[in-house]
């Protein structure tokens, strides 16, 4: 049994206002749930941003402002399928630039098939993949004496809340040396008639994504959810540019989990809050910088200014 899971699993549903984290969302199910949100049409994010790499590559290295014939460190947090990193290295190396890329994540899976996309696109491009958690092996990587830049795309920052994301840019500023950069990929602030279709699609994936983490609880900890007496709630308040979800208990009821010993009642209509997608801004993401040691020195967009990549440099 996942310790940390349980325990977690534990405290969420045993508080008043019930929530459970959306780092459990990405099992093997999970996963490839999220693959299928990729490529619906109304979840922008992803073609918005890949956009940004394949007409942008150049523009980007320009602001990162590394001499071609110099070592550098390149370094992915969370790489996913690498769909949109293979175009800024594609344009690093039509331009004879020297570096080693590093895709970061926890799942052996995920780093076999960003390797073997890497290879198709690019055949016999070396890679120097790790698993494990990022800090972990950011703190190895501290080591070398390359400057690095550090990808961290797809708004997978917008999962925490602005204090969160402040403290995770505290951390990876400390393994960073003066001049290093960051490319951070972040969901613009924009109307709800754009945000909440990428939160609600017509073919009901995002729904089954949400719920899959009750089918998840239900195996891993041994309860009896019955996902059909649940629905998917997805929420965006535009001013606060914060989309939330939730799962909803469509009746009162009653669930046992028996792995942590745990009997957990439903009002109707009760909200499980699962996930915040935080939608940014100019000034947000300064304020997210605050104390960090980070300065703003770039912003690209996709064309209909749905997206945006910022560049960091830590001082
Ligand atoms: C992977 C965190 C960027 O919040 O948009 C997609 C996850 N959740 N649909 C997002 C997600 C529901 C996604 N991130």
């Amino acid at each position: 049994m996942n310790e940390q899971f349980a325990k977690d699993v534990k405290e969420g549903l045993s508080k008043t206002s019930k929530s459970l984290s959306s780092k459990y969302f990405y099992d093997e199910k999970g996963s490839a749930l999220f693959t299928k949100i990729m490529k619906l049409p109304e979840y922008y994010l992803t073609d918005a941003e890949f956009e940004i790499f394949q007409t942008k590559a150049s523009e980007i290295i320009d602001l990162l402002g590394i001499s071609a014939h110099k070592n550098f460190d390149l370094i992915e947090l969370g790489a996913g399928d690498g769909y949109k990193t293979i175009e800024l290295l594609k344009s690093l190396d039509k331009r004879n630039f020297h570096y080693t890329y590093s895709p970061i994540d926890i799942s052996q899976k995920a780093l076999c098939q960003i390797e073997e996309n890497i290879l198709q696109q690019l055949p016999g491009k070396k890679i120097y993949p790790r698993k494990g958690d990022y800090f972990h092996i950011l703190h190895d990587l501290k080591k070398s004496q390359f400057p690095k830049v550090i990808l961290f795309l797809g708004s997978n920052i917008g999962n925490m809340n602005d204090s969160l994301a402040n403290s995770f840019l505290s951390n990876l500023s400390d393994t960073l040396s003066g001049g290093d950069k960051i490319i951070l990929g972040v969901d613009l602030k924009k109307s709800k008639e754009i945000v909440l279709p990428a939160y609600n699609d017509s073919q009901g994936i995002t729904s089954a994504f949400n719920l899959n983490l009750l089918t998840r609880i239900n195996r891993e900890l041994d309860a009896n959810f019955d996902t059909s007496l649940f629905e998917h709630i997805p929420e965006y308040n535009e001013k606060e540019g914060v989309a939330k979800s939730s799962i909803r208990s469509k009746v009162a009821q009653k669930v046992k989990i028996k792995a942590i010993d745990l009997k957990v009642s439903f009002v109707e209509k009760e909200h499980i809050h699962t996930e915040i997608s935080r939608k940014y801004d100019d000034v947000i993401i300064n304020n997210l910088c605050f104390n960090t040691g980070f300065k703003v020195i770039g912003k690209l967009t996709d064309k209909r200014n749905y997206f945006a990549d910022y560049i960091f440099e830590k001082q």
